[in-house]
């Protein structure tokens, strides 16, 4: 992260204990492991911020590899969720929904969710390029909630901001610059550290409102940011693949289909890999 310094470092400190590497293996796995040593408090929020300027093990969801040159973002939320109930599922989608929002922005650039959790962009034929992937992790076997009501999830954040070129086996893979290029001809790279400031702040604030917003507005601003509904889809699910056409997503941030015999399709788990 070339524009590192100590004062936006220290403006960091202020949404929880931050841990930065130059060159590490994955953000996600040092944050597991700090999850078990370090002493969390008992309030609401983000807890700690690990960040790197490369990885060279960076994973996403179904252990695919993440690439993490330089040029982009990386770092993983220790995030206490304390006496929250709601589905996790739902509580990715809104953050992933507000991190779209900051690269919106601060691009002006267009970008959209795609169920479940990625940062998109969708061209004028809607095929969408991937900018950005959220991974959400709990402890233990569905959530870790311990005796003093601590729900502990680590959220791994990867963002392709400043990347001009992708290996060839992520031919959906884009960065913000790239677009920008391509969309409104401006060559600039993008600050990182600034990226990273205005997506802590805006995440903070609006993990706040999440608690306190009624679930149907909060559904409301996922849906207007994502890709999907109304679209033919074809979703991966367990192996398998379904084609049908997203007609919601329901409190719970569960993807409804209707498939091509009519039959509705509830799916909390996937990976919709075509929007047609
Ligand atoms: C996905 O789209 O599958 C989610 C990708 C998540 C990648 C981030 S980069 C920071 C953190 N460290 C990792 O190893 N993975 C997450």
């Amino acid at each position: 992260m070339s524009q590192l310094s100590g004062e936006i470092l220290s403006k960091i400190s202020q949404f929880g204990q931050v841990y930065f590497f130059d060159t590490i293996d994955s953000t996600q796995l040092t944050t597991r492991k700090l999850a078990k040593a370090i002493s969390l408090n008992e309030h609401y929020g983000i807890q700690a911020i690990v960040i790197a300027n490369q990885q060279t093990k960076g994973f996403g969801r179904f252990g695919r590899y993440w690439y993490s040159p330089r040029q982009g973002l990386y770092f993983s939320l220790l995030v206490n969720l304390v006496q929250d109930d709601t589905p996790l599922t739902l509580w990715t989608l809104y953050s992933a929904k507000v991190i779209a929002d900051v690269l919106e922005k601060v691009s002006t650039v267009p970008m959209h969710l795609k169920w479940p959790n990625d940062i998109v962009f969708m061209d004028s034929n809607c095929d969408f390029y991937k900018v950005g992937g959220i991974l959400t992790e709990t402890f233990g076997r569905n959530t870790f909630i311990t005796k003093s009501d601590k729900r502990i999830v680590i959220m791994g954040i990867g963002l392709n901001i400043n990347q001009t070129d992708f290996p060839l086996d992520l031919p959906q893979a884009t960065s913000l610059k790239l677009i920008r290029m391509k969309t409104k001809q401006i060559n600039a790279d993008f600050n990182l550290m600034e990226i990273l400031y205005d997506i802590l702040l805006t995440l903070s604030d609006s993990l706040i409102s999440y608690r306190h917003q009624p679930k149907t507005e909060i559904l409301q601003q996922i849906k207007h940011k994502s890709c999907v509904i109304g679209k033919r889809l074809k979703v991966s699910r367990r192996h398998k693949t379904i084609n049908g056409t997203a007609i919601d997503i329901d409190e719970q941030g569960r993807l409804i289909l209707r498939t091509e015999i009519g039959r509705i399709i509830t799916i909390d788990a996937g990976e919709v890999f075509a929007i047609q």
